[in-house]
Formats: C-alpha cells, sequence, structure tokens
C-alpha cells in the first residue's frame, strides 16, 4: 500500500532558536511578516523577544494580538484584514495551538480566498500559503508540525470546531525555542502536555498508524511520561520543558500523518461548548476512551503501560495501560470529571447537551481513524461516565 508521510520543510530546535527567524525570511527574499498571537503571550513578554529580533535585523512587522483560545472563523478573517491592509507578504504564528492555527487560517484566506468555513475538511485548500514560521510558545499541540487548522464555527447558536486538513498547512519553517515555554503556568503546562500525550497515543492507536508514526509516537509517549511532571513542578527545569517540545513536535508528526481518535473527538465538542481548553478536554476524556478502546488493541496498550514505567503487567496489561495514564492525570492535576473541569472556568456543564454533542463528535474527522468503532449510545455513555 502507499502512505505519504509529509512534515514541515525545516525545523530549528533548541533553546534560543529564536535567532533563526530573520534568516529565514531574509533568505526567502520576503519583506514584512504578520505575526500572528494572543494577549496572553504579549503579556508575558514573549512578542518583544520575537520583534527584538526582527528589529535587530531591520525586519518590519505587523502585529495580530486578538486570537481567542479556541480560535473562530472571527479570527481568521480580522487577521487576514490586517494581513492586506499592512501588506504583509509572510506568516508567524507566535503562542500556543490558537495563535499558530489562525496565522494558517489567515493563510489560507490570503492564497485561497473565500471564508474559512469551505476549507472544513481534507485537502481543499486552491494554493500554498505564504511562507509561515510556527513559534509554538505552549509543549502540546505540535501545530508547528501538523497539516491542520482547528477553527471554531460560532456563526449560530450550535458551536462546532471545524477540522481543515491539507498538506500545505505545514509550517516552512518551524522553530522550537523551549526558552518560549519557561513561564507556562503549571496548569496550562499540564493541560497542554496531556494534549501532546493524547497525540502520541491517539497515532499509535489509529488505523492509520504506520512503521515511522509508530516511532515517533513512542518517542513522544516516553518522553511525556519521562518530563511532564517535572515541567509542572518547576517550571524553570529548562532540560524538562525541552523534552516536552520535543514530545510535542514528535506528537504532532506523528498524528499529522496518522490521524487522531475518539478522544479528541469528544473533546472538540467540549470545547466548542462550554470553552473548556483543549488540552483539559483531552485529558479527562483519555483514561475513559482508552478502556473503550483497550480490547481491540490490548499489545498497544500494554506498550503505553510499559513506558509508564509500570513493570508488573500481571493478567490484564491493557488496563496497565489505562492506569499508568489516569495516574499521570492525577499526578499533574487534571480533574476527573468534565464538571470539575467546569467548575474551574466556571461553566456549567448541562447534561442535556450530551446527545448533541456526541451527535457531533460522531462527526469528527478523528472518529474515522480510531481503532474500535462507536455509536451513537456508545458515545453518549463514555461522555456520561465522566459527566
Ligand atoms: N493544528 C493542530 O494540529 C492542533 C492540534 C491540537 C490542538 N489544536 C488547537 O490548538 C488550540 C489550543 O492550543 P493550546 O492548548 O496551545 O492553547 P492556547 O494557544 O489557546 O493558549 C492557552 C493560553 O496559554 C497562554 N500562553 C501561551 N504560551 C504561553 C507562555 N509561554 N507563557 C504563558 N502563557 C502562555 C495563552 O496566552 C493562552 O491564554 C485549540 O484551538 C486546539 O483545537 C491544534
Ligand atoms: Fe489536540
Amino acid at each position: 500500500m502507499i502512505t505519504t508521510f509529509q512534515l514541515a520543510n525545516m525545523i530549528f530546535t533548541g533553546a534560543d532558536s529564536l535567532i533563526k527567524v530573520p534568516e529565514s525570511i531574509k533568505a526567502q527574499g520576503l519583506k514584512k511578516p504578520l505575526i500572528v498571537t494572543d494577549k496572553g503571550v504579549v503579556k508575558v513578554g514573549l512578542l518583544k523577544k520575537v520583534t527584538d529580533v526582527l528589529e535587530s535585523e531591520g525586519i518590519p512587522y505587523a502585529v495580530y494580538d486578538e486570537t481567542v483560545p479556541n480560535p473562530n472563523e472571527k479570527n481568521a478573517e480580522d487577521s487576514f484584514n490586517l494581513y492586506k491592509k499592512e501588506d504583509c507578504d509572510c506568516l508567524i504564528g507566535l503562542g500556543g495551538g490558537s495563535p499558530m492555527d489562525t496565522a494558517k487560517a489567515c493563510g489560507i484566506l490570503a492564497t485561497s480566498g473565500g471564508t474559512i468555513d469551505y476549507y472544513r475538511g481534507m485537502g481543499l485548500l486552491k494554493a500554498p500559503l505564504p511562507f509561515y514560521i510556527a513559534i509554538p510558545t505552549t509543549a502540546g499541540t505540535g501545530s508547528e508540525s501538523t497539516c491542520a487548522a482547528i477553527i471554531t464555527n460560532t456563526k449560530d447558536d450550535h458551536h462546532w470546531k471545524m477540522v481543515i486538513l491539507d498538506g500545505r498547512l505545514l509550517p516552512d519553517v518551524a522553530v522550537i525555542d523551549p526558552v518560549l515555554m519557561l513561564g507556562l503556568p503549571p496548569a496550562i503546562t499540564a493541560s497542554t502536555g496531556m494534549d501532546a500525550m493524547t497525540h502520541a497515543i491517539e497515532a499509535y492507536l489509529s488505523v492509520g498508524s504506520m512503521e515511522y508514526s509508530n516511532a515517533l509516537a513512542l518517542g513522544a509517549i516516553e518522553l511525556v511520561f519521562k518530563y511532564l511532571g517535572r515541567a509542572v513542578g518547576n517550571g524553570n527545569d529548562l532540560e524538562a520543558r525541552e523534552k516536552m517540545a520535543y514530545a510535542q513536535t514528535m506528537a504532532g508528526m506523528a498524528f499529522s500523518n496518522a490521524g487522531l481518535g475518539l478522544v479528541h473527538s469528544m473533546a472538540h465538542p467540549l470545547s466548542a461548548f462550554y470553552h473548556i481548553a483543549h488540552g483539559f478536554a483531552n485529558a479527562v476524556c483519555l483514561p475513559t476512551v482508552l478502556d473503550y478502546n483497550k480490547s481491540v488493541c490490548p499489545e498497544k496498550m500494554a506498550k503505553i503501560a510499559q513506558l509508564g514505567g509500570i513493570t508488573d503487567l500481571g493478567n490484564y496489561p491493557e488496563d496497565a495501560g489505562v492506569e499508568v495514564i489516569q495516574r499521570l492525570n492525577d499526578a499533574v492535576g487534571i480533574p476527573r470529571t468534565i464538571t470539575e473541569v467546569g467548575a474551574m472556568i466556571n461553566v456549567v456543564i448541562d447534561p442535556k447537551d450530551i446527545e448533541s454533542m456526541s451527535k457531533d463528535a460522531l462527526n469528527e474527522v478523528s472518529t474515522i481513524t480510531t481503532p474500535k468503532v462507536p455509536n451513537l449510545n456508545d458515545v453518549v455513555e463514555l461522555y456520561t461516565k465522566i459527566w
């Protein structure tokens, strides 16, 4: 069978790799990037780090900093309007997945035109993006190494996440500088880190998994088990930040090629309905969905358990795989129920939404590659278990 495996064109990685940004722009003969970011990233001084390196090389820039978590079509349109108004010719996505995906969406509008909802699905772009540099400041989404952009459709009352998949969404350059992640607060470190873990596990269990993606997924799983607790416990632990940065990029490479699964399908409606952060939405669903999947992939579940440090797998090694993930969730402070996650952000979670969210989850593209095919009742039951 012929399969494709695509990666970002160039990755600069390691402490202070940010200095590679100006030469990447100049090497292309480009003049003015639009930096797409958000207010939180600006507040902690990360935008200034980027503008300082650009200014040191005399490169002008414009800034869009209105991206919201779980960005929407307005972020895509507004950033694109600024891109045009400021006469920019390339893009920098600076932040977590939200600004990096907004930069991708801005790029889609710049070269493919129309409105962003048209591109939901696979391979619908009409042209490559403008030259795009992704600079992650969280260690979770891996958007710097994926062919995906996730934009929430908020046009009517029923909000849902549009998944846009296209090889042309892979960045031209990814700059993975762990120094930018040192100030990430513990809760965001934990939830984004569990997003990376979810990417790696879902890629590994996916029906689209293959040797290349498995190697990257397993490597990422091992790194998250080893370093996430350290990064949550001490944000200034540069080694832990660096290893988590590798983990997110490797997990992104894996799932970008192998696909995801039901955890992401169930997490997206949680974010669309209740604005729950993507990492928390995944993390709270992960153990329960693994428990549902385990019967069809017992060997892979046992391998996950081993990577998590369980040496005695007992008579039910697949259960050990679920257990080890629940332990990690508990250790880094992820709540066990959706209601508790909602309480953290003062959102009331309403069980009457379960049916509607379950239908959305079944329609998600990630459900195509999940290892055990679910029906509507299964998804309703899974949400109910963790409600
Ligand atoms: N494109 C993909 O492949 C892909 C994959 C997974 C998730 N996603 C999407 O990514 C989005 C989630 O991204 P995320 O989890 O990275 O969160 P995010 O980008 O929404 O950021 C969360 C918060 O962290 C703050 N922040 C970011 N970096 C910081 C730093 N270094 N120090 C202090 N604060 C910092 C931000 O200001 C923001 O308030 C969702 O929309 C999700 O659907 C995309
Ligand atoms: Fe994710």
